[in-house]
C-alpha cells in the first residue's frame, strides 16, 4: 500500500515518511459491502482495523434480538483495538453502514507499532479515554434523562461532531433514521418519530428534505 493514504490519520500524524512506509508494508485492504459484518461480539479478534471510506455501526445485540448502537465510526478512525490490547473476544459487532473499506494491521505488527513508537500509543489512549468519557455521559443520561431528553442531548452532539454551522444560530446535520437514532438513544422508533415532531413544532429543529437544522441555544440545557 502507498504511505500517503496513511497521511489523513491523526494517529500517524506524528510520523516521519520512512515510519509510514512500515505501516504502508504491513497494512492489508479489505472491502465490505453495506450491511456486511465486520466481525461479531465474542468472536476472537487478531485484527487492528483503519477506516479508509464508509462508515460502520459499533453495535450490542440483547438476547431479545435488540439493537444498541454503541458508536458511528467514519473515515480516519480505527477500530478493533480493544480484543488485541486486552487478549479478550471482540466486545462489540461491527457493521458496514454502507459500502467499507478499511486496512487491517495484525496483532503483533500492530503491538510492534505501538512498543515502537509512543505517539501512537499516546493517541490510542486518548481515543480510548473519549471513548469511555461518551459511554459515562450515555450512562448519567439513560440513568436521569426521560427519552426527550436524551434525544436532545443526541441532536446537540450529533451538531458538535457532525454539524455544518449555519451562522444564523443552527446547525445542519444528515438526517439519520428514526431507526438509528431509536437504537442509540435506548427507546423504539415510534417514540423518536412522535418526539421528532414535538421538537419541530416547538422550533428547536427544523426538518428539510434530508437535512435537520438545530437550534444550538435552545438545546444547551440537555448538554453535558
Ligand atoms: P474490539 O473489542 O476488538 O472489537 C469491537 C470494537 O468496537 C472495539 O474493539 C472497539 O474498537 C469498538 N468499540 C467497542 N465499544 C465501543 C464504544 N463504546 N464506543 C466506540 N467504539 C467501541
Amino acid at each position: 500500500m502507498n504511505r500517503d493514504v496513511f497521511r489523513k490519520f491523526s494517529l500517524f500524524s506524528e510520523l516521519d515518511d520512512g515510519q509510514l512506509d512500515k505501516i504502508a508494508s504491513i497494512a492489508k485492504p479489505r472491502k465490505y459491502a453495506k450491511d456486511e459484518v465486520v466481525f461479531h461480539a465474542d468472536e476472537s479478534g487478531d485484527v487492528f482495523c483503519l477506516i479508509m471510506n464508509g462508515k460502520v455501526k459499533v453495535t450490542m445485540i440483547s438476547p431479545e434480538g435488540k439493537e444498541i448502537i454503541l458508536s458511528i465510526l467514519g473515515p480516519g478512525e480505527f477500530f478493533g483495538e480493544m480484543a488485541l490490547l486486552t487478549d479478550a473476544p471482540r466486545s462489540a459487532t461491527v457493521i458496514a453502514m454502507k459500502p467499507l473499506e478499511i486496512t487491517t494491521i495484525w496483532r503483533t505488527d500492530f503491538l510492534q507499532m505501538l512498543a515502537d513508537d509512543f505517539s501512537i500509543a499516546a493517541k490510542i489512549l486518548a481515543e480510548l479515554s473519549r471513548r469511555l468519557r461518551t459511554a459515562s455521559l450515555r450512562i448519567e443520561s439513560l440513568a436521569t434523562m426521560d427519552v426527550y431528553g436524551r434525544l436532545a442531548r443526541y441532536f446537540l452532539d450529533l451538531a458538535k461532531k457532525d454539524g455544518t454551522d449555519q451562522g444564523d444560530g443552527y446547525v445542519a446535520v444528515v438526517r439519520p433514521t428514526h431507526q438509528s437514532i431509536a437504537n442509540i438513544i435506548g427507546t423504539s422508533r415510534e417514540t423518536v418519530s412522535r418526539i421528532l415532531h414535538e421538537l419541530i413544532d416547538r422550533g428547536l429543529l427544523i426538518s428539510k428534505g434530508k437535512t435537520i437544522f438545530i437550534r444550538k441555544d435552545a438545546l444547551d440545557q440537555f448538554g453535558p
